[in-house]
Formats: C-alpha cells, sequence, structure tokens
C-alpha cells in the first residue's frame, strides 16, 4: 500500500490490493478472508461498530440442531421468499451455513448453551427452532464484536474510520476503486483498488420509521446506480412488525423472537388478532403479520397496537431477553404489567446490486455482499435471522472470488491515481426529513398507484436539486444516497402490478404468475433502463 498527495485535486491517494467498504458483518467476514492473500484495506463511514449488524437482536438461524437439515432451512427460505428466490442462492444459503458458523463460533464468538450445548430459538415462518442467540438478545453485537476484534488483530487489513465512499472510480469501464471523504481530516482520499467490494448494509434510514440505526441510508446501491450497475428487486423493503412506538423515543426493535417465546399481539381492548389473520398467528411471516398490525391501527385510527409478554413469564422473559427489557424498562415501560405499544417499521432490504453467487456486479473489479447486494437470496421476504448468516456465508464467497482477481495493470493503477478530482453528489441534509415522510407514506407497508406516482413525482424534484460539489459533509452525501435509492424503489414498487412478500400494492391485491421474475433498474446514458429476469428455479446439480 502506498500513500501519495495529489496536489492537483488537493487529495491523498491510497493503494490497495483489496478494499472493503462497510464494516458489518459481510465487509469483515471478507475482510478477514480476505486477509492470508494481500494487503485489506477497510473503510467504514461512522465507526468499526456504526453497523446493522451491531444491532440485530434475534440471532442466526442455521441448521445446526440434531433432527434438523439445510433442506429443511431451504424450504423454510424460499416459503417466505413467496416465489422470488432464486434456488441456487438458496442451497448456497442453507448449505454453506452450518460450517460458517462453526468458524464464526471456533474464531470466538459466543452462543448461548444450556448444559454446554448450544441452544436455539424459534421465530417466524421457521419450521424448526434454529435460531442461535447470544446473551439472550444480544446476537448481532457479539457477532460484530468477534469480527471487530478478529479483523483489528490481523497485520495486513487498515482500516479507516470515519471514512466514506462517495463515488466509485471508474476507468476502462472498469471499478478501480473508490472517492471517498475522510470526515475526521476533512479531506478527500482516493483509494485506487485491485478489487473493491460494496457492503455497506441496508436503507431503513429513507423510511420515517426504521428499526435501523442511522448510518443505513443506501450509500451502496446508490454509488452502484451512478456507476451505471444493475440494482435489482428494489420493491422489496421488509417492515418489522414490532417496533416500540412512543411518542419522543427512536423505533427500537423488539425482535420476533419475543413472538417465538409466546408473547401475543393484542389490540387496545386486549384483544388477540392474529388468529383472524393466519393460523400460525404471531408466527406467521414477517410481512403478514406487519400489515395485520397495520391495518388493525387504521381501523382503530390507533397510532400504534400492543404486545403482551405475559405468556412467557418474568424469569424467562429477563433471562432470554436482558437487553430489550432493560431498554423497555429505561424508557419507563413495564413488560412484565402492561403490554407494550408498538408498531411497524422499515427493517431490511431485499434487493440490492445484482450479484452472482461469488458478489461479483455487472461491472468488472466491483464486488458486493450482505444487506446492499442481491444474489437472489431473499426474494420477495427475507426469513428472520437470515440475514447475519448471508453477511457470513456471501462474505467468504466474495473473498475467494476478489482473492482470485488478477491486480491492476501498474498502467492502469496509474492512470486511476491521476484522474482528475470527482464531483461529489450532495444534497441539503434538510432533505433527509421530506424523504422521510414521502417513502413512509407512499412506498411503506401498503401502496398504490396515486401514491407511488406521487412519491415518485416529488423524489424526482428534489434529486433536481442535487449538486456536485468537491467537498460534502456526511449528511449531505448520505441525503444525495437516499433520495436517488428512494426514487428506484418507488419506480419499482410502481412497476410491479402486484402483491408478493413484503410488497403489498391495495390496487393489485393479488399474486400474479405473470409477475414471478426480478425487475433490474439500471442508468443506461442518464437515462433509466428496466429489465427483467426470470426466477432460477432450477436447484444446482
Ligand atoms: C428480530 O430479532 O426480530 C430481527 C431478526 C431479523 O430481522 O432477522
Amino acid at each position: 500500500m502506498s500513500r501519495s498527495a495529489d496536489s492537483s485535486a488537493t487529495e491523498s491517494v491510497i493503494r490497495c490490493r483489496f478494499l472493503v467498504v462497510g464494516s458489518g458483518i459481510a465487509g469483515l467476514w471478507t475482510a478477514l478472508h480476505l486477509a492470508p492473500f494481500g494487503d485489506v484495506t477497510v473503510i467504514t463511514k461512522g465507526q468499526l461498530r456504526d453497523t446493522n449488524t451491531q444491532y440485530a437482536q434475534g440471532g442466526i438461524a442455521v441448521a445446526l440442531p440434531a433432527g434438523d437439515s439445510p433442506e429443511l432451512h431451504r424450504l423454510d427460505t424460499l416459503r417466505a421468499g413467496a416465489g422470488l428466490c432464486d434456488e441456487p442462492a438458496v442451497s448456497v444459503l442453507t448449505g454453506e451455513g452450518p460450517d460458517i458458523v462453526r468458524e464464526l463460533i471456533a474464531r470466538g464468538a459466543y452462543f448461548d448453551r444450556r448444559d454446554g450445548e448450544l441452544l436455539f430459538g424459534r421465530e417466524a415462518a421457521h419450521g424448526r427452532s434454529r435460531i442461535l442467540h447470544a446473551h439472550g438478545d444480544a446476537t448481532g453485537a457479539e457477532v460484530q464484536r468477534t469480527a471487530s476484534e478478529v479483523v483489528r488483530e490481523l497485520p495486513g487489513v487498515t482500516l479507516h474510520e470515519a471514512t466514506g465512499a462517495a463515488e466509485l472510480l471508474l476507468h476502462g469501464g472498469q471499478c478501480l476503486g473508490v472517492e471517498a471523504v475522510d470526515f475526521a481530516r476533512g479531506e478527500r482520499v482516493r483509494f485506487v483498488a485491485d478489487c473493491t467490494v460494496l457492503a455497506t448494509g441496508g436503507a431503513g434510514e429513507i423510511w420515517r420509521y426504521t428499526t435501523n440505526p442511522p448510518v443505513a441510508t443506501a450509500d451502496g446501491p446508490a454509488l452502484a446506480w451512478r456507476a451505471g450497475v444493475c440494482l435489482r428487486d428494489m420493491e422489496f423493503v421488509q417492515f418489522h412488525p414490532t417496533a416500540l412506538c412512543a411518542p419522543g423515543y427512536p423505533k427500537f426493535l423488539i425482535s420476533e423472537a419475543v413472538r417465538g417465546e409466546g408473547a401475543r399481539l393484542v389490540d387496545g381492548k386486549g384483544r388477540r388478532f392474529m388468529l383472524d389473520y393466519h393460523p400460525d398467528a404471531e408466527l406467521a411471516p414477517r410481512d403478514v403479520v406487519a400489515r395485520a398490525i397495520f391495518t388493525e391501527m387504521q381501523q382503530a385510527g390507533a397510532p400504534c397496537m400492543y404486545l403482551d409478554f405475559s405468556p412467557i413469564g418474568a424469569d424467562r422473559l429477563r433471562r432470554r431477553f436482558p437487553g430489550i427489557v432493560g431498554e423497555l424498562e429505561k424508557r419507563g415501560f413495564d413488560p412484565f404489567h402492561q403490554p407494550i405499544p408498538i408498531s411497524p417499521a422499515a427493517h431490511y432490504m431485499m434487493g440490492g446490486i445484482t450479484a452472482d453467487l461469488h458478489g461479483l456486479t455487472g461491472l468488472p473489479r466491483l464486488f458486493a455482499c450482505g444487506e446492499c447486494a442481491d444474489y437472489g437470496v431473499h426474494g420477495a421476504n427475507r426469513l428472520a435471522s437470515n440475514s447475519l448468516l448471508d453477511g457470513l456465508v456471501f462474505g467468504n464467497r466474495t473473498a475467494q472470488a476478489m482473492a482470485e482477481m488478477d491486480p491492476l495493470p501498474e498502467s492502469l493503477a496509474r492512470a486511476a491515481e491521476e484522474l482528475p478530482a470527482l464531483p461529489l453528489r450532495v444534497l441539503e441534509a434538510e432533505a433527509k426529513a421530506t424523504i422521510q415522510d414521502l417513502a413512509w407514506e407512499n412506498i411503506g407497508i401498503v401502496r398504490d398507484r396515486p401514491g407511488l406516482t406521487r412519491a415518485r413525482e416529488e423524489l424526482a424534484d428534489l434529486a433536481r436539486r442535487i449538486r456536485q460539489e468537491p467537498t460534502a459533509t456526511l449528511p449531505e452525501l448520505e441525503a444525495a444516497n437516499m433520495c436517488q435509492v428512494a426514487w428506484l424503489t418507488a419506480t419499482a414498487a410502481l412497476v410491479r402490478e402486484e402483491s408478493r412478500g413484503a410488497h403489498f400494492r391495495s390496487d393489485f391485491p393479488q399474486t400474479r404468475e405473470e409477475w414471478r421474475r426480478h425487475i433490474l433498474l439500471r442508468q443506461v446514458e442518464g437515462q433509466l433502463e428496466i429489465t427483467y429476469q426470470p426466477v432460477i428455479l432450477e436447484r444446482p446439480a
């Protein structure tokens, strides 16, 4: 790795073999698997732990318990995906899951055990109890801790915190790294890399209510879109049914595992309503539960419904969910004696940057993995607790493929170093609130043509205010990314004239076989191109 100053652009240039953008489990797992093959540079716009991974409560779904199998896990994943999962991706996820989780444990991750044996919880739409959890409900924090500690100790890995990727660096039809901003020093930095992986996580901040931390601003898909890379299935956004709903408090996730242990959803009068919607009641697929809550709220004109923890029992509740109980008590709620107000909130982006089963995108030398990527594994609706597993399995595969990439020819690397400084796309930070309101009202749990059209038009108006500047603050970069990806989400949601998985159109409430296909969006010479791709139904040989 070399560091030099490009005086013409007052921009530092850092050369690296492998560049990883993002420090959640997908990014760090890719980094640690790349380390034996050459120097690895990880950049992350906040601190290492400012990730969605850190906040995952429920756990990691994996076919490790006796009597379970990758095949049963595969079938549950396909069922949740509502006909839009690509079979080979699901087979990879569930088939490679057990070994990769064993590796995670061997690298120091602790998961809850009884008498030395791993404990497995139950979550909605899983036919088996197969969810590993840590410290009750702090699984993501444990996974993030483990990966962060391992990566920090690897001599070949360099971490740049407070460093955000602003644009992909393109030359000769390839991705040669990223144009970034070091926010701590207030400087532009260019990372020139043999290959780059986007592992930037989710997009929850686009919606007014989300379970995600503020860093989830759709950065990876926005960068890829501007570089002409295909995005796929952007209309599929999962809304988690149960986020704490209390004025004055940011949304706080209340894990699905709470319902897995017996908690019930009730209305303001204490009536259990989920049995009216699905035979699996509280353990129905996530989209069914979220829509049922939304419907009940609308019918009652109420701001929330309630989660009754009492069937779990006080001892078990405190032992199994210490984090959730502690957070609720800190905010003045008593889950032992009162139902807790909840409502749905944006949680997970199923679509993303189109990538193959080794994370390779359509742009040479650019990879993507984790929540920002779409290799067809989650379909129209992600099965609970499959996301940490996705980051591990596909992080590992992406690293294998990146390790095999030839280094950049020296002439190309030099050309990348000498390119003029790219302008940065910025939008005033105040626009975030407008985007969040537009998305919540119109690209939310229940959608229709008038709302989607309105959102699309207003987001397009807002996008016209995106400026190109030599410098940017982080909120300005994020606002531009959110605006573009919100517009793409509204576009795909408008195109898909059916309801499937997490995408519900009140004007097209049925699932339609002719829509069993992926929607791909790409920017070609400044214009939106929409194409379709069949779902891959065959299992790999
Ligand atoms: C939860 O704990 O309910 C979230 C788990 C997930 O989204 O996979």
